[in-house]
């Protein structure tokens, strides 16, 4: 188990440069299997999710090298179809190995995926497109096996825009003969991405970003070299951390991607400049209070509900976050209100009352936002605050301590036996 005993040391506007999208590497890094040719990543974040993928990947039998960011993928003509590790237990997006082995092999066997626990996070909608894609699916306690004869183009529409479900169903459809259309697609940024990333190497995707995806299919696919998206949640917490700090300048991110964080911070009175490479906020010495509705993109993205609550705890008045996506992501509150917040759920509304002080406090993190949160929190007592657990923050954030310190935050990992 890892610790994380952190503390302010220093009043510093915060200047950082974000880190490539753990989101969109996931699943790129899953779809680089299906090509015919090697594969060259830039800006990779080196984040535990990643190298987990990667030693799934060399347990494949894939030479992967990784360093400095980039990773070089050398192609595989035949891919073992199985894969049963405890790895893909250890994260979520595992699962696109599936739509990515059903391109290449159409078949798989894989042990089922872990990940933060939100609530019930089922797989159905990826089974049934896949279904309809001519697979035929046996779901056994721990492991699915999917295959298909021949995976044929469908037109699929999604109930509910599910990134996860629209990525799986990209990779499954690549090499159909025909046309696929998936409709009420997600219209993340990190789904853009990867359409990018498979139409660099010969695809024929059009119309991601928007909720309605076609596939052409294609016969084969080529090498590529590939410069991941920079990640929007990553520079989303800095920001709000240096909302409640002395200020921040986010380095190598685009505004529009983080249009409704923004606009919800200038609401609040906060100052926000914002390019197509840079965000920068300062300090708003009395804020408004917020209330934001979560959705699916372009609306309030739900990894940042957690994060956003702390800064809520700082603002005079009731602010409301309400969760639209998942039903259980309030793992943070119990954490944040042991530090003196007052925080409550009503339904699915997080209801902060401020200003509160922070105290410092021993707090346990149980998933990689609620983790961020706790992480901001701390951040603002000059006192020694300890976080069990805090391995599924080094999940999703790449050099958390270095970026920290440039905000003045002394914070150290520490390996716990116990
Ligand atoms: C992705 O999860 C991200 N994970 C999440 O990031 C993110 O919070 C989420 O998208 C929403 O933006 C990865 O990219 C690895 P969904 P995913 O499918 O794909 C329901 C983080 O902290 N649903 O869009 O699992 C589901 O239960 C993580 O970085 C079904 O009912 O999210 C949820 O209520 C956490 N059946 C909603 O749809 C399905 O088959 C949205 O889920 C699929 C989804």
């Amino acid at each position: 188990m890892m610790l994380l005993k952190i503390r302010r040391v220093a009043n510093r506007k915060g200047v950082i440069n974000v880190s490539g999208a753990k989101n969109s590497a996931l699943p790129i890094i899953c779809a680089s299997l299906i090509s015919d040719g090697d594969i060259i990543l830039e800006n990779v974040p080196n984040i535990v999710d990643v190298t987990t993928l990667f030693s799934i990947l060399r347990k494949l039998g894939y030479n992967v090298a990784f360093a400095n960011n980039r990773a070089i993928i050398k192609r595989k003509k035949r891919t073992p179809y199985k894969i049963l590790g405890e790895d893909v237990k250890k994260m979520r997006g595992s699962y696109y190995f599936m739509g990515a082995l059903l391109s290449k092999r159409k078949k798989i066997m894989i042990a089922n995926s872990g990940g933060c626990n939100l609530g019930n996070r089922p797989i159905n909608y990826h089974l049934e497109g896949f279904k309809k894609m001519g697979a035929e699916i046996k779901e056994e306690k721990d492991i699915t096996t999917i295959k298909a004869k021949e995976l044929c183009p469908a037109t699929i529409t999604l109930p509910f825009p599910s990134v996860g479900a629209t990525i799986n169903l990209m990779l499954a459809a690549i090499k159909t003969k025909g046309i696929t259309t998936i409709n009420n697609s997600a219209k993340e940024p990190e789904i853009v991405d990867v359409a990018n990333f498979l139409n660099s190497m010969g695809a024929k995707v059009f119309g991601a970003g928007t909720s309605s995806i076609t596939i052409n299919g294609v016969e084969k696919l080529t090498s590529s070299h590939y410069h991941i998206m920079p990640d929007r949640i990553e520079a989303g917490t800095y920001l709000i951390l240096g909302a409640m700090l002395d200020g921040a300048e986010i380095n190598g991110i685009n505004g529009k991607y983080l249009y409704s964080l923004i606009s919800l911070l200038r609401k609040s009175g906060f100052h926000i400049f914002a390019s197509n490479n840079q965000i920068t906020i300062d300090k708003e010495k009395s804020p408004n209070v917020i209330n934001i509705t979560i959705g699916p993109y372009p609306a309030f993205p739900t990894d940042l509900g957690q994060p956003l609550a702390v800064l809520a705890t700082q603002i005079k008045g009731t602010s409301i976050i309400k969760e639209t996506i998942f039903t259980n992501r309030y793992s943070h509150i119990k954490e944040l209100n042991k530090m003196g917040a007052k925080i409550n759920v009503v339904d699915n509304q997080v209801i902060i009352d401020g200003t509160t002080k922070l105290n410092n406090a021993h707090l346990k993190a149980y998933d990689l936002r609620g983790a961020a949160s706790l992480v901001l929190a701390a951040s603002l007592n000059e006192n020694y605050s300890t976080i069990e657990n805090i391995h599924p923050f080094l999940r999703g954030y790449e050099k958390p301590v270095e970026k920290l310190a440039n905000f003045g935050i002394e914070a150290q990992l520490i390996r716990n036996e116990n």
